[in-house]
């Protein structure tokens, strides 16, 4: 007994005195380890008669309590002087400047989509999508192009080799217009005849043309409005609002031409009166003021009752007026960049100098309706 009692003495001083992890580690391997003395006299209990065991077992199972406790607490208070000692020697310079982490950015594209979106929910538009690969029957043919129509000529369009189980022919969609005729197909289904419809469909449309005012991937936005007792006067006055909001100035003036579109009539094109200023267009004033031009800005006109009724819509009940514009060139006109095709080459240096800080967002200053 007093053997185990002055060896778990021994082995007490021998912890107390550990300097390192390694000599500790070595320590418990002696006495509480598989093959330490500690174990092994614990083993010897089984063996003895219940008196000697009465006798004997206390002394050893105190001296493993006390070292097990004692390992543990020099453990933790060595592991504590080496973090103490790793942060004596690695010291941090708290006066070097960060390092700049990349930051991402918001695209001008992305930007101007949101803000549109905005400003149309403002007038009670809700935001519609369609599917980029579409069929000739949704991107044509519903618009009142049908198959040997010469517009869709005018459209250079990617198609694929194969064809719809229907048999129709699948592209990549030329405008956003074919969201018009899935709105209204949905509208119609949920009320035959027709229901009043007020959207706009933003999303990439594709044409195989590229200079530095095309790129064969381009944003449009369309919009739709279809309710009983609508014409021209509202698409007008939709148009000065929205565009009125978006330049965030008050003197946008437009001038209406008659124009053709196969799915509206009659058809409109649209214009802008801008200055040159500094080589930079800017949108405002009457494009016959002195100094100032006329810019075609966007297509639109009253929804063609032959697209109404293709739609599930009875014309004798329902008018409309769509327009479609493109979202590269309004970010451009409002954010100044004169070359489309780098908005989408993925230059970082482009995105750093024209993107927007998610968390700083230039917000619309006034509001649709503190213009309306
Ligand atoms: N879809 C036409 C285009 O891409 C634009 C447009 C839309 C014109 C709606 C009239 C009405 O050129």
């Amino acid at each position: 007994m007093t053997d185990i009692t002055s060896k778990a003495e021994a082995a007490l001083a021998a912890i107390g005195a550990a300097t390192s992890l390694d000599a500790l580690e070595a320590e418990r391997l002696e006495t509480l380890g598989k093959k330490g003395w500690v174990s092994l006299a614990l083993k010897t209990l089984g063996g003895m008669s219940p008196e000697e065991r009465t006798a004997a077992a206390p002394a050893i199972q105190s001296a493993r309590a006390a070292i097990a406790e004692a390992l543990d607490a020099k453990k933790a208070a060595l592991e504590a002087a080496a973090l103490e000692e790793q942060l004596a020697r690695e010291t941090v310079d708290l006066t070097l400047p960060a390092l700049a982490a990349p930051k991402g950015s918001v695209h001008p594209v992305s930007q101007v989509m949101d803000e549109l979106a905005e400003i149309f929910a403002d007038l009670g538009f809700a935001v519609a999508t369609g599917p980029e690969i579409e069929d000739d029957w949704h991107n044509f043919t519903a618009l009142n192009m049908d198959e040997t129509h010469p517009a869709r000529a005018m459209h250079d369009t990617f198609y694929f080799p194969d064809r719809t189980p229907e048999g129709r022919e699948i592209l990549l969609r030329t405008h956003t217009s074919p969201v018009q005729v899935r709105t209204m197909l949905a509208a119609a289904q949920t009320s035959p005849g027709g229901a009043p419809v007020r959207i706009i469909a933003p999303g990439r449309v594709y044409r195989s043309d590229s200079d530095a005012t095309h790129t064969p991937m381009f944003h449009q936005i369309e919009g739709l409005v279809i309710d009983r007792d609508i014409h021209l006067g509202h698409l007008k006055w939709t148009l000065e609002t929205f565009l009125k909001a978006f330049f965030e100035r008050d003197d946008i003036v437009l001038r209406l031409r008659p124009s053709y579109f196969p799915f509206t009539e009659p058809s409109v094109e649209v214009d802008v009166g801008y200055a040159s200023e500094n080589g930079r267009r800017v949108v405002g004033g009457s494009g016959d003021a002195p100094g100032h031009a006329w810019m075609e800005l966007l297509g639109s006109g009253m929804v063609n009752a032959r697209v109404l009724q293709m739609g599930g819509f009875d014309p004798g009940q329902w008018q409309g007026f769509a327009f479609g514009v493109g979202v590269d060139r309004l970010a451009m006109l409002k954010y100044g960049m004169n070359d489309l095709r780098a908005f989408f080459d993925g230059d970082g240096r482009w995105l750093t100098h024209y993107g927007f800080s998610p968390f700083d967002q230039p917000t619309l200053s006034a509001g649709v309706g503190a213009r309306a």
